[in-house]
This record gives structure tokens, C-alpha cells and sequence, in this order.
């Protein structure tokens, strides 16, 4: 989406207007000699800066690229049915990155029990968009409408909160993948950052405030080596630039918290995986390249120990994030300003039993009764993390969080 805007806009606009001006002004004086030519220059003059100034606050307010597909009564209706409670004591949730993975099952499991859903997705290309489109119809097929809009948006953000008085934002849009991040590191700014920055503005001045949940992640651990990984062990040794947005996003919303009120639950999710889960994630891949007979690039850590994950399943998360959303407690400010002290919690969300990558691959060549053809190499210094394991102790107690699915369990559920 930004590349978009970057195409529709190449230069800038003070170039544009210093090139505009030497223009009018060499006529300007050619003409000067005769009085009725220079009154009609004059009017010539008048129109070029009033149109001018017009385009100018046209491009300013960024609205070409993002109103083109938002707003009208049609709209603002379509979003006030699908935001619609249909249980007493039910909560109105505003879903971001409702079109990705996580967020299209925490989506269909809100819709289900009754509560109301509005979704929006920026349906960006970083992984194959027609797996975004297909998440997107299942949910409207729910009923939930998911609009496609980005949250760096503020216009379009304040607009869903002046049609629907939302009681809770689940935030999970976000620029993801550990390995990408060498490749495109100002995606993970533009989402994870300034993304999230935008959204939580947007909250703070909500009358009323919402309650926010959002995903963080495993990766802020980064080079922690004490295991189990609790919610108190260090998180200031980040292993790659999508972990230091997502440690950035845990002191952005703690500053939310404390300034004005927000009701925070940070999640740090261990390795999601199942069902309609992203293609650029390995158990995913492995697949994918077991059944075509291509090999597959398993990594291996210093002095040949294997890669461990705390994969955890599909289920167990959206339990997790509505357990989460269920228990949050309430934003106390209004007007963008702080009435007293509100929650501000994070939770480890994993599944408490890591698995080797070796070990996955044998699961999976069970599950699709095919060899898989390994190329073992020792594991580039990219970001990744030799192993991740969680201690979930917190969110069990605080809202019953008990992952119930293996990874024998989960990835037959997969392949299927
Ligand atoms: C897990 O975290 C809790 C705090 O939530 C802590 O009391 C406990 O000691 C931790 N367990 C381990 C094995 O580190």
C-alpha cells in the first residue's frame, strides 16, 4: 500500500509548485506592457493558484488512494450490522489484520458466541492476497464485514469509531516474519510502528475508550536463554528488526496505558500454526514442498543442536485471545484524557511443549505418508532463534489459557 501511494506521488509537492511559479511569472512580465492583457493574466493567475491550492489540500489530506474504497450510507451500515451484539453482555470488537490468520479465526470464533465484528485488512501482497480474499469470504459468509483499508488510516479509523462505539480493539495487523525484515525493514516500521501508533491515537480520543488486546510476540525473548520463557525474563537483547518493533509496540502501548488510560493485554504468541495459516511460515512450506517432491532446507543451530519451536495451535490462540478480550477491564479515560489507573497485562500465549524441527518434518511425513527430501544447513545469522518455550503459568491463572492441542494432533488437522 505505501508503494502505491509512492507511485501516485513520485516528486515532491514543493518542487512541483517552485517550477509552477517561474512558469507564470516569465509570462507574467512578457505580458505586462498591455493593461487589458494583464488584467486577463491577472484572472489567469487567480484561477492557476486557486486550482492550485485546491490539488494541493487534495493531496495533503491523503485522501486520493485511501477514500476511493470507504464511506456512504451503504457503508456506514454495512459496518453498524456486522458490529451488531447478539448476547446479553457482549462486547463490539473491532478486528485489525482481519484477513490474516489469526485474525480471521479470533473473527469467526466472536461472531459465533454472539458478539459483534468489524474487520479491516490492508490485504497487502506479502504473502499471496487470493489466501486473504478466500479468509475474507468465509467471514462474510458469517456475516462479518471486513473492510479493506489500512490502519494507517486515521480518517478511515475515526470514521469506524463515530458509526460504531466499539468496546474492544483485537489488534493483530502486522508486518510479520522474522527473515523478510533484511529484506523490506521499513514494512515492519510502517505496520508494526507507525500502524499501531495511529490505531492507539484513534483509541485515546474514542468516547468511549476501547479495550485493547494485541499481538506481540515469542521474538521479544530474543537472545534469552533462561527456559521456561517467562512475562518477566529480559526482553532487551532482540534477535531481529520485526522483534525490536514488536518490544517497540510493548513500551508504545505501555505509554498509552499510563498517559491516558487504555486498557492494554499484550500477547506474545508462540509460533501459531494450523489450519488456513500463513504460506511463508516452514510447517507450512514443508508441506507444500513434500507433497511436490522438492526438497526442503531444515536449519540446524550452533554445535548441530536442533531448532526447537513451542508450536502452538490455531485453537488454543483464538481461546487464548478471547480469554484475553473477556478479562480485560475497562479504559478509564474519556476525551483523550486519564480518569485513573487502567490494566496493562502481557501474557505469553505457546503451548508449553517445544518440538525439534526434525522432529516437525517427521510429523508431517507421517501425516502426508511421503519422504521428505532434507537439506540440513547450519542456521544463517538472520534473526531466527534457536528455540522458544513458554511459560504460561500467567494466563492460567488469569483467565483459564490451556492449550489442549499437540503438535501430532494439530499438524493431522492441517494436512487435512
Ligand atoms: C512461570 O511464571 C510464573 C509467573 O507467572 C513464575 O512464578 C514461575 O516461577 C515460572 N515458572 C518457571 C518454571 O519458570
Amino acid at each position: 500500500m505505501p508503494s502505491l501511494e509512492e507511485e501516485l506521488f513520485p516528486s515532491t509537492p514543493g518542487k512541483f509548485k517552485i517550477d509552477r511559479g517561474h512558469t507564470v511569472n516569465r509570462q507574467f512580465h512578457r505580458c505586462f506592457a498591455s493593461t487589458s492583457t494583464m488584467f486577463l493574466w491577472a484572472l489567469f493567475l487567480v484561477a492557476l493558484t486557486a486550482s492550485y491550492l485546491s490539488f494541493q489540500s487534495f493531496i495533503d489530506s491523503g485522501s486520493l488512494y485511501f477514500s476511493a474504497s470507504w464511506g456512504g450510507i451503504q457503508w456506514e451500515k454495512q459496518v453498524r450490522n456486522s458490529a451488531q451484539i447478539h448476547r446479553s453482555g457482549g462486547m463490539s470488537v473491532l478486528v485489525t489484520g482481519a484477513a490474516g490468520f489469526v485474525g480471521t479465526h479470533v473473527s469467526l470464533a466472536l461472531k459465533k458466541r454472539g458478539d459483534g465484528v468489524v474487520g479491516i485488512d490492508n490485504f497487502n501482497n506479502y504473502y499471496d492476497p487470493s489466501l486473504k480474499k478466500a479468509r475474507k469470504t468465509i467471514s462474510s459468509n458469517h456475516g462479518i464485514f471486513v473492510i479493506e483499508g489500512d490502519i494507517n488510516d486515521a480518517k478511515l479509523l475515526a470514521r469506524l469509531f463515530d458509526t460504531v462505539a466499539f468496546t474492544h480493539v483485537m489488534h493483530l495487523a502486522a508486518q510479520a516474519g522474522v527473515r523478510y525484515a533484511m529484506e523490506n525493514p521499513q514494512s515492519y516500521v510502517q505496520s508494526n510502528i507507525a500502524g499501531l501508533v495511529t490505531l492507539l491515537e484513534t483509541c485515546k480520543s474514542a468516547n468511549p475508550q476501547p479495550s485493547i488486546v494485541w499481538a506481540s510476540s515469542s521474538s521479544v525473548y530474543g537472545l534469552n536463554e533462561k527456559v521456561p520463557f517467562s512475562e518477566s525474563d529480559r526482553t532487551d537483547q532482540p534477535a531481529s528488526l520485526y522483534a525490536a518493533t514488536k518490544k517497540a509496540g510493548e513500551e508504545l502501548t505501555h505509554t498509552y496505558n499510563h498517559i491516558y488510560g487504555l486498557s492494554i493485554t499484550g500477547l506474545r504468541f508462540f509460533t501459531v500454526y494450523g489450519p488456513w495459516g500463513r504460506p511463508d511460515m516452514a510447517y507450512f512450506s514443508f508441506t507444500r514442498n513434500i507433497l511436490q517432491g522438492k526438497p526442503i532446507t531444515v536449519y540446524r543451530g550452533k554445535n548441530h543442536v536442533d531448532l526447537a519451536r513451542d508450536f502452538t495451535y490455531i485453537d488454543d490462540i483464538v481461546k487464548g485471545c478471547l480469554g484475553s478480550l473477556d478479562t480485560s477491564g475497562k479504559s478509564t479515560g474519556s476525551g483523550g484524557k486519564k480518569r485513573g489507573p487502567a490494566p496493562y497485562r502481557i501474557f505469553n500465549l505457546g503451548n508449553t511443549s517445544p518440538v525439534t524441527v526434525p522432529k516437525l518434518v517427521n510429523i508431517l511425513e507421517k501425516h502426508l505418508k511421503m519422504k521428505a527430501k532434507k537439506n540440513i544447513v547450519d542456521m544463517p545469522g538472520n534473526g531466527d532463534v534457536p528455540f522458544t518455550h513458554a511459560n504460561i503459568s500467567s494466563a492460567q491463572k488469569q483467565f483459564g489459557y490451556k492449550p489442549t492441542t499437540d503438535l501430532q494432533t494439530g499438524l493431522k488437522k492441517f494436512v487435512r
